[in-house]
Order: structure tokens, then C-alpha cells, then sequence
């Protein structure tokens, strides 16, 4: 799949971007690695320099792993050097820490993508092997039961004018040093009419019964490009999943699994979690529906730090799975970005991809916030991807 890298070219682009951003350009006496490295680890960043194509990455044979973990030693301690060598007086420190926490931040990105990438590659492998194996706590948790918060499974929420988003840095008291991508702001008002929307994600027992009544045989509940590539991709399931006989499983970062029916559906596109809605007669909430909601919840969740590469509950706001929204990934309405290469991180891909919301079993905790937004194409399957509904109330 040209979305997916090999391992060691993220672990080799994620101290790329700190050797192209902040020791070649503030310290002028570093010297690059390795010549060609650049060119081998530039992900999509046009303004510094040629680079190999996406879909080329798996033909990454060279350097071999030992010298990619010799790179990234190489960066950490010369940006360490860099850093023990500048005064806190010195005028550098406003442009160099921004790159630094930028850096990091990224950084957490890819160790989600690394797991999204070896999932997908093992599954391509016949041998389907299993990249963790669950202590027994975790592997209770992968089981874990629903929990239903209270009987009614929609929390009622009034319209109004709400504030979402985040302040531009220049906005902010100087005591707030919290971090958000670009794309997260600038905070603005935005108008909701009175909604409902889902208390918990949709659960695979929920996704089996769109199924079984001909969810993806039914035209009538797709979007036209959602339904050309459903006939053109063959789906007729989420990915990963399997049937046999009358029951289901499905591929795990654990190997193949019984599916856990009350656990939320995951690797589902944006066609095919708006058709479920659609057929469940409601729809997807916007990402500002779901950003005010979610608010009234503490950011808690199965996150990367539990280690079980897995959902658990579906009835969080956060973690678990990313949850499809209805908006389109569009810049906000006084978004600026950033002068420079950074100009390319978030705003030039505000074409054709749609938001999801609060984070999954492979994200870092520490990396998600209410304003959070996450962006794919509408057919993306392979990250940990579910939904939740929503409905207007009129
Ligand atoms: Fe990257």
C-alpha cells in the first residue's frame, strides 16, 4: 500500500526532521550524517529539496537498520550538544525551541503510523504473525467488556455559538505554553443547532448487523465515490475482518482474534462509516459537534501507553479509535500557515481529506487535546479508525 513506510524509514525521517530543521539551520557548523540522506528521508517537504516518492519508500533496502539507529544517535546527541552550548539569554532560544517540541510532536505521529504500518504489513503476510503478545492484564482489557454509561445512549446537547479551536500563539497569555499544530487554529466562534450525539462509538455487534442487512450490497446508503471503490476494493467487511461459518475475527496487532463484539468497530473508511449512519438513520457528527461534547469528558482512553495495540471500551470520547467526522479537512476561517518548510506540514494537504476526532490504542496520550484534529482520505482503512453517530434534533 504506497501510504505505508518501512519501519526504519520512520524511525530514520523522524531524526531527519530534526537534522534539516534545527542543526542545519542554526547551527552552522553541523555537517549532515550522511550525503543522501535527505533525499532518502524528506517525507513530502518540496521547499527543501528533491525526494523519493511515497509509493517508492518500500524499496528502502539500504542503509541497514544498525546505521539508521547509528543517524538517529548521531542527531539526538548533536542536538543535545547544540542545546548544552546555547545561553538561555540567547536570541535563538524563540526560534529553536518551537522546532524542538515541533519535532517531538511529530515524532509521536509516526510512532502511531509505525504501528498502523506493521499491522498492515503483517497482514499482508501469509503467516498473519503477531507483532505483541498480551500479559494477562492487557489481555483482559482487549476483551473488555462494553460500559454502557447510564440507559440513554445520546447525550442531548443545545445549540448555540461555541468557541473552538485554539488561539494563535500571539493570543495567548505568556504562562500558556500547551502546544497545537497550526490547523487547530485560529479559535473561532462557531454556530450549532441543538444535536444528539452517540454516548459511546459503534460496536462491532452494531457493524455486523449493518452487514448482515445488506449494508454493502445497497447503493442507496453510499456516497457515489464510497460506492465505486466498495465494488472496486471488494469490500464487504471492515479490514482485517474474516468469517467463518457465522462468526467473525479479525487481524491484531495480537494476531488473529475472535472478534470482540462489544469492543467499537475499527478499519472502516469514511464511505463506509457514513453509509452505516445513514442506514442507522442518523449521521456523522461535525468535528465541532464532536469537539464541544467530547469537552464535557477527561481526556481517557485506551492510548498508546497501555500497550494493548487494541480498543477496548467503546465508551470513551478519547482513545480507542479515531472517530470519523462529517467535516472536510478546510483550513479555519483566518488560518494562516506557517512561513517557511512548515508552511507544508498541515495546510497543503486541506484538499479532500475529511477530520476524525480524539485519538486511538496507538496514539500517545500526551498527544491529543480537544482541538485535535486527524486527517486521512475518505477510502483510508488501515489506521484505527471507527465512528460514533450523531443526529440533529429538530
Ligand atoms: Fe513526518
Amino acid at each position: 500500500m504506497p501510504e505505508t513506510s518501512p519501519i526504519k524509514w520512520h524511525l530514520a525521517h523522524t531524526s531527519w526532521f530534526f537534522e534539516q530543521f534545527l542543526l542545519l539551520q542554526y547551527w552552522p557548523t553541523y555537517k549532515p550524517f550522511r550525503a543522501g540522506y535527505a533525499f532518502l528521508f524528506n517525507s513530502y517537504y518540496d521547499s527543501v529539496g528533491a525526494r523519493v516518492e511515497r509509493a517508492h519508500r518500500n524499496l528502502l533496502s539500504r542503509p541497514p537498520l544498525s546505521e539508521v539507529h547509528e543517524y538517529r544517535n548521531h542527531v539526538t546527541h548533536a542536538v543535545l550538544d547544540f542545546f548544552s552550548e546555547l545561553s538561555e539569554e540567547s536570541s535563538l532560544i524563540q526560534s529553536v525551541l518551537p522546532v524542538l517540541v515541533l519535532g517531538m510532536h511529530h515524532e509521536q505521529q509516526h510512532q502511531e503510523l509505525i504501528l498502523t504500518d506493521i499491522k498492515f504489513n503483517f497482514f499482508c503476510n501469509p503467516l498473519l504473525p503477531a507483532y505483541h503478545t498480551p500479559g494477562a492484564q492487557s489481555d483482559s482489557a482487549v476483551r473488555v467488556d462494553a460500559e454502557f454509561p447510564g440507559d440513554d445512549p445520546w447525550l442531548s446537547l443545545p445549540g448555540g455559538i461555541f468557541s473552538v479551536g485554539t488561539r494563535l500563539d500571539s493570543d495567548r497569555d505568556s504562562a500558556d505554553d500547551s502546544f497545537s499544530f497550526d490547523n487547530e487554529t485560529p479559535q473561532h466562534r462557531f454556530f450549532l443547532e441543538p444535536f444528539l450525539i452517540q454516548s459511546r462509538k459503534v460496536t462491532n455487534r452494531e457493524y455486523i448487523e449493518f452487514i448482515e442487512d445488506g449494508g454493502y450490497e445497497n447503493a442507496s446508503l453510499w456516497l457515489s465515490d464510497g460506492w465505486d471503490k466498495r465494488k472496486k476494493e471488494r469490500w464487504c467487511a471492515p479490514l482485517y475482518w474474516r468469517k467463518e461459518g457465522s462468526s467473525y475475527s479479525a487481524f491484531t496487532l495480537s494476531g488473529v482474534r475472535p472478534l470482540g463484539l462489544d469492543e467499537p468497530v475499527i478499519h472502516i473508511s469514511h464511505y463506509e462509516a457514513d453509509a452505516y449512519a445513514r442506514w442507522r438513520g442518523a449521521r456523522l457528527p461535525t468535528e465541532f459537534e464532536w469537539e464541544v461534547a467530547a469537552r464535557q469528558t477527561p481526556i481517557q482512553g485506551v492510548f498508546l501507553e497501555s500497550e494493548r495495540f487494541h480498543p477496548g471500551s467503546p465508551s470513551s470520547f478519547w482513545g480507542g479509535a479515531w472517530e470519523w467526522t462529517s467535516s472536510a479537512y478546510l483550513p479555519f476561517p483566518g488560518y494562516r500557515p506557517p512561513s517557511g518548510a512548515f508552511g507544508e506540514y498541515n495546510g497543503k494537504f486541506m484538499s479532500n481529506q475529511m477530520v476524525l476526532r480524539g485519538g486511538s490504542c496507538a496514539t500517545p496520550q500526551s498527544h491529543i487535546r480537544a482541538t485535535y484534529r486527524n486527517f486521512f482520505q475518505p477510502e483510508s482503512r488501515w489506521q484505527f479508525t471507527g465512528l460514533r453517530l450523531a443526529k440533529s434534533r429538530s
